[in-house]
């Protein structure tokens, strides 16, 4: 099947980091179909050759795992082409027709690794030059708007140009190999779905946890804030998969409908229970792995009164038959005391304890990162005096380790799902929207509320009503038990 892949932004930190390195890797895998063509366009004038000097250089500061050596990246960078690009300029779309038209790929993907601004300007382009045919994708990357109205508008934009099977809207999180694990231990297996209910499980825990604070995207990370940036899309994902009942097909439609009927289902915030269920937090100075780090508002391009949240924990339902009365909680935020990914479904206590310590519940962790596992978390007897109290023990799974040598990184998955046309990691329009709608409250209580987030030191689990939030249902965090 051959394909000619752009990329739009094509010096931009999101191409070079992330997205050519992870070609790279399909590349090098042989995973990357034959015949294919990858077309960087963006603002400066360079010839093939300069570019992909450019781009070996800026390979340089690649995970060393993931650089190619000398012999490789000649290989590779056979397949780069460049071509300049003002995406305000028609004429440059019509020199873009042409030069797909030199040969008739099956396959063209367009990716946008631009500033989001830029969406509905460059699909409008697009249409207007015909650069819309069928066998045309669009890749689009968060953040896709900052509030309903404008993902709206951009959707709108996109549908008026595009199928809907030729939009594939990125949330990376879905490329994880451990959040496709997820769907797997569900509806690959038949041990825990009689139990995956509100009859069995007492609450459910999502946490994202970085250990790294804004770094050098201050500017940007000001104006978006760790709900917008985190909770909208990979957290609210993650819960729909959890939650979600199973879908009648592994299908595109099918799974995104399941999706999306979770979304509908959560419990809507109020002014009165955002102020009760959410907890907004911003990091102040303090160490991460036994270093200083500075506080958010001395980080650079912050302002010095600036109310963005870096942290947010909240509680929230699912309003239907399965998990009615089931908290969700749902944390993730900046210089955190580690870096850590993780799902954790606590069951209830047995109903009538006969031994003495049964009274801990059975818990499994889904790990999506830094690893890629399970563990299921049981309590046994340790064979030894009479009446001994019984013990928690963990089934550990670990995913990497079982198998290295298959897994592939999000964006290479997610890239090579586009070119084969394969939708199920893309997130569908209205799914994306819907999360606005739910999201949108919490943005407009924190306008009206004055008194902003709450400090927690750089290294912590985040403030301390983060806990109390928990705490106030007779539960705790997973680290806190
Ligand atoms: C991105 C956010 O979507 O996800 C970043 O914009 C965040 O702020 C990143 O650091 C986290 O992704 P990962 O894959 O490192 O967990």
């Amino acid at each position: 099947m051959s394909f000619d892949l752009v990329f739009f932004g094509g010096t931009g930190d999101l191409t070079w980091r992330k997205l050519m390195p992870a070609l790279f890797q399909a590349f090098r895998h042989g995973k990357l179909p034959a015949g294919g063509r990858i077309l960087a366009v963006a603002r400066d004038e360079m010839s093939d050759e300069r570019y992909r000097e450019w781009l070996k250089e800026r390979f340089r500061e690649v995970d060393g795992s993931k650089r190619p050596n000398d012999e490789e990246f000649e290989k590779f960078a056979a397949l780069l082409h460049y071509r300049r690009m003002d995406l305000s300029q028609p004429e440059h779309y019509q020199r873009l027709k042409e030069w797909l038209g030199e040969r008739a790929a099956d396959t063209v993907v367009l990716y946008l690794a631009t500033s989001p601004h830029l969406f509905t300007q460059i699909c409008e382009q697009l249409g207007a030059a015909g650069l819309n045919e069928k066998r045309v994708r669009v890749v689009l990357e968060k953040p896709l708007g900052h509030d309903l109205a404008s993902a709206q508008e951009i959707n709108r934009v996109v549908r008026s140009v595009f199928a809907e099977e030729q939009a594939f809207r990125i949330d990376h999180y879905l490329g994880k190999p451990s959040v496709q694990n997820l769907m797997a231990l569900r509806f690959g297996n038949a041990l825990f779905e009689p139990l995956w209910r509100r009859e069995s499980i007492a609450n459910i825990q999502i946490t994202l946890a970085e250990g790294l604070g804004v770094g050098t995207r201050g500017a940007f990370y000001d104006g978006t804030g760790a709900l917008r940036d985190m909770i909208q899309n990979h957290a609210l994902q993650l819960l729909t998969m959890i939650a979600m009942e199973p879908p009648s097909t592994n299908n595109a439609d099918a799974i995104r409908d399941e999706k999306l009927k979770v979304l509908r289902s959560l419990k809507p915030f109020t002014v009165e229970s955002v102020a009760r269920d959410v907890v907004r937090g911003q990091y102040r100075a303090g160490n991460n792995g036994g270093q200083a780090v500075p506080g958010y508002l001395d980080e650079a391009k912050v302002p010095a009164d600036s109310q963005c949240e870096t942290f947010v924990a909240l509680r929230t339902e699912v309003q239907n038959w399965r998990w009615a009365g089931v908290p969700f909680y749902l944390r993730t935020g900046k210089r955190l005391a580690a870096r850590d990914a993780q799902i954790v479904i606590n069951f209830r206590p047995v109903p009538h304890p006969i031994f003495p310590g049964a009274n801990q519940p059975n818990r499994l962790v889904i790990k999506l990162q830094p690893e890629d596992g399970l563990e299921l978390q049981l309590l046994a007897h340790k064979g030894g005096a009479d009446n001994e109290a019984l013990t928690p023990v963990s089934l550990d799974l670990d995913f990497d380790k079982a198998f290295a040598a298959n897994r592939v990184g999000a964006y290479e998955r997610l890239l090579l799902d586009a070119i084969a046309g394969r939708l199920n990691l893309f997130v569908r329009s209205d799914e994306q929207e819907q999360a606005w709608r739910w999201v949108e409250p919490i943005l407009d209580a924190w306008k009206q509320d004055s008194t902003g987030p709450r400090p927690y030191s750089a290294g912590s689990w985040g403030p301390a009503a983060a806990s109390a939030l928990v705490a106030r249902d007779g539960f705790a965090w997973a680290e806190e038990q």
